[in-house]
């Protein structure tokens, strides 16, 4: 289902001529997807926005020129990614990026992850990032200058597991790794592929844990700065970007190196922190 003005859309491609930068979203009805495609709309993107609820193109980029339709599309069915993909290929021509910001972050005790929790969690944000790299990658490697796939992972690099997060922890690091395989096995194409992990920030879906972060010394980020350095992530074609000041930089370094000495430093105080705001 595409949602939008057919003559708008018309009209605006003639305006920006085929040649303006392209990109799809995933996932773009959240706080991060909405300011990204604000982001893009102004920077002159085209683009095919989607995730699973209804919505409108004009609402989300804030336009009402045609520059972008609304797709409906859901990550955990790979049949629904090819019917994207198709799509996305068909209206925009090429792709110069696609960005997957479809994601959960259920925070429970080990013992509290529910079956049902953990089929979600490998669902949305394990088997999800994959199957769309796999609806997308033929095209963007048919295409002259290939393209980008920037997957938004969990904040740092993924594999810095903090305690009351394990289950969901293990989805970003599965992502994390599945993202550096592929780059090993798309060296000498034009398709990079790239984890982008967000600071936390001022996003309604992260507000419960607010205070939780304030208290850990983590200053919330406003969601326009993370748009503004997804889009630095694309036109630069990173593999890998942690957002975030010094303090979750430094224990991204340590960790990769010392998880017994990253705990020494913050991140076994941090549990005390986190366990408080757990919802139970
Ligand atoms: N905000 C933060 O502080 C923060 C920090 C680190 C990482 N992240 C990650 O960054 C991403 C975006 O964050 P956000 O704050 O914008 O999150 P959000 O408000 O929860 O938005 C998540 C988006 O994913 C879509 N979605 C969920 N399941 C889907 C599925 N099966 N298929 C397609 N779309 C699906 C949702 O739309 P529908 O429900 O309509 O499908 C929504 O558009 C998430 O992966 C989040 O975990 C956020």
């Amino acid at each position: 289902m595409i949602t939008g003005d057919a003559a708008g859309i018309g009209r605006a491609a003639a305006e920006r001529g085929m040649d303006a930068p392209t990109a799809v979203l995933i996932g773009v009805t959240g706080g991060l997807g909405q300011a990204l495609a604000r982001l893009l709309a102004a920077e002159g993107f085209r683009m095919v926005l989607a995730a699973r609820r209804e919505h409108d193109a004009a609402a989300l980029t804030g336009r009402n020129d045609g520059s972008a339709i609304y797709l409906r599309a859901d990550v955990t069915d790979p049949a629904s990614l090819e019917n994207l993909a198709a799509a996305a290929f068909d209206h925009l021509g090429r792709i110069d990026a696609v960005v997957n910001l479809a994601g959960i972050s259920p925070r429970k005790a080990i013992e509290d992850y529910t079956s049902a929790d953990l089929d979600a969690l490998l669902a949305v944000n394990v088997k999800g990032p994959i199957c769309l790299t796999q609806a997308f990658l033929p095209g963007l490697r048919k295409q002259t200058g290939g393209g980008v796939i920037v997957h938004i992972g969990g904040a740092m690099d993924g594999r810095v597991a903090l305690p009351f997060m394990s289950a969901y922890a293990a989805t970003r690091g599965a992502l994390a790794s599945y993202v550096q395989g592929a780059n090993r096995e798309l060296a000498g194409t034009d398709v990079v592929l790239s984890f982008f992990g967000p600071a936390p920030s001022n996003t309604e879906s992260e507000s419960a844990y607010f205070d939780m972060w304030r208290k850990m010394g983590v200053a919330l980020c406003e969601p326009d700065a993370v748009a503004r350095d997804i889009l630095a992530t694309i036109r630069q074609r990173r593999r890998a970007h942690i957002m975030g000041g010094s303090l979750l930089r430094m224990l991204t370094l340590v960790n990769a190196v010392s998880p017994s000495a990253a705990d020494a430093i913050g991140l076994r105080r941090f549990g005390k922190l986190i366990q408080q705001h757990s919802p139970h």
